[in-house]
């Protein structure tokens, strides 16, 4: 009787642990499903694939990413399905237009998926809206709206202080606390290239590196910085921060060098002691701030050749952009104005074919743009071996776009667009013509 009481009690203790073991399984297997474990990237990469439209009407929707908590944000953000490159743009006053066509350029050539980030003024919020919405087609793209906005300890103060528009960009670091790397671009950018090709630099920082940017000047006797700053400045000209390449979680950990204190100082506290010093001596606003910065701690900046910021600096005293002459123009900076006037016809003229992508009827200038790509690209392709288009088949293209009431299909536009570059290589981008007055 006592030995079958021993067994009744073995077999109770052994059906708990089962049932223990039964939970926990259960448990482990109830976590993966919600959290995203492992053996399931590729539905999360088919997931973004799908979602782009759905992303930019989100965006749309003005609240940023950290606004929707949701099952499936987290579930991507767990899993990395593609690496997403991050663009940031701030635009105050008459920029819309600009700006617009700025991520044209962009979304034309760029090949991995793209997330933009634009600052800009209340009053142009329904603008960006009203255009970028119309853009939800494009899978690969989705944007956030923000206004101007300052990290709030001492918001009043920088506003005060300083143009906001001006100086949102030094925030960017701080406000965007979860974006890993990041391109600011000025609003007159336009890209010849995939952002692909700049963004790829940052895997070649080395272990100091935490920014990039171009040269002010290649040629010292016009240089600016070494005739006129009364403030420190990076290198021999200073640099330029149209096109600025950052790794932002390396901004954020870094302590910087200075000439305030005897200690070094994180981003998010040394901008403040740095405008109230420099505030009276500095003219370019920002880009003199990231000079004095970079001044001090050189070993953290990646200086890139000029040919990814070419402005017409590099032309109004004859060709001075060796890189450019090269290897073409990579990424295009109108500043000066020079894409509104008739100073610099050849900026001008990209700038106007960039703006009329996207358009609902074909423009003019757009089918001889399309003419001109597939001639440059017959003649690229020939160069390499591969067949030559014909002329028959480039004129029944055209037919095609004619007659249709909307543009033709985008995949059909695209892949004129893509030999974009080589024509803009081979024609106005060729900085010996871009310099001919
Ligand atoms: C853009 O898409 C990514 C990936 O799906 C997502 O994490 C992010 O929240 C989206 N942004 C907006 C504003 O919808
Ligand atoms: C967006 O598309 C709608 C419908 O096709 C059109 O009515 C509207 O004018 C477009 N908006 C812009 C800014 O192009
Ligand atoms: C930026 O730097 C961090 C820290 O060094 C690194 O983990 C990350 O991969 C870098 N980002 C890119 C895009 O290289
Ligand atoms: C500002 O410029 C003046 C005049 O060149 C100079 O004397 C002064 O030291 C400068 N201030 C700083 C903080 O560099
Ligand atoms: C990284 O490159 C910069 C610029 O060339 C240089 O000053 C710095 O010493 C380098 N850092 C390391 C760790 O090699």
């Amino acid at each position: 009787m006592r030995r079958y009481l021993r067994v009744v009690v073995l077999c109770l203790a052994c059906g708990f642990c089962s049932l223990l073991y039964a939970f926990s399984q259960l448990a482990v297997s109830l976590e993966e499903g919600a959290g995203g474990g492992g053996g399931k990237p590729q539905a999360a990469a088919a997931s973004w694939l799908g979602g782009g439209g759905r992303g930019a009407a989100r965006g749309a929707g003005s609240a940023g990413p950290a606004a929707h908590p949701g099952r499936s944000d987290r579930y991507s953000v767990k899993a990395q399905p593609v690496e997403r490159m991050h663009l940031a743009v701030v635009a105050c006053g008459e920029r819309l237009e600009e700006t617009v066509t700025m991520l044209k350029s962009a979304l034309i050539f760029s090949i991995k998926p793209l997330q933009v980030h634009i600052f800009a003024e209340d009053q142009l919020h329904d603008s960006f809206k009203g255009i970028l919405d119309n853009w939800s087609f494009l899978q690969t793209f989705n944007y956030s709206l923000y206004p101007i906005t300052f990290p709030s300890e001492n918001a009043a103060e920088w506003k005060k202080l300083f143009k906001p528009c001006a100086s949102q960009r030094l925030f960017l670091p701080l406000i965007l606390k979860d974006v890993d790397s990041l391109l600011y671009v000025d609003t007159d950018i336009l890209f010849l290239r995939p952002i692909d090709d700049i963004w790829s630099l940052l895997k070649k920082f080395n272990s100091t590196q935490i920014a990039a940017m171009a040269p002010e000047h290649e040629e010292p006797r016009i240089g600016w910085y070494n005739r006129f700053a009364r403030h420190p400045y990076y290198g021999k000209t200073g640099v330029n921060s149209g096109v600025m390449l950052m790794n932002m979680t390396r901004m954020r950990r870094k302590y910087f060098k200075n000439d305030m204190t005897a200690v070094r100082l994180r981003w998010g506290d040394i901008l403040m002691p740095l405008l109230k010093k420099y505030k009276l001596n500095i003219t370019w606003g920002d880009q003199d701030l990231l000079n004095i910065v970079f001044f001090h701690n050189p070993e953290s900046l990646f200086v890139f050749p000029c040919q990814w910021n070419y402005r017409p600096d590099h032309c109004i005293y004859g060709s001075n952009c060796r890189e450019a002459e090269e290897e073409g123009i990579f990424i295009l900076h109108g500043n000066r104005g020079v894409y509104h006037d008739d100073k610099q016809p050849a900026f001008r003229a990209v700038y106007e074919a960039l703006r009329n992508v996207f358009k609902r009827h074909y423009s003019e200038r757009e089918f001889r743009l399309h003419q001109i790509a597939n001639e440059a690209h017959g003649i690229v392709c020939a160069r390499k071996g591969c067949s030559r288009r014909s002329s028959k088949e480039a004129a029944k293209d055209q037919m095609h776009n004619k007659k249709s009431q909307h543009p033709a299909p985008l995949s059909g536009v695209f892949s004129r667009y893509q030999v974009w570059p080589l024509w803009a290589q081979s024609h106005q981008a060729n900085p010996m013509q871009f310099c001919r007055n």
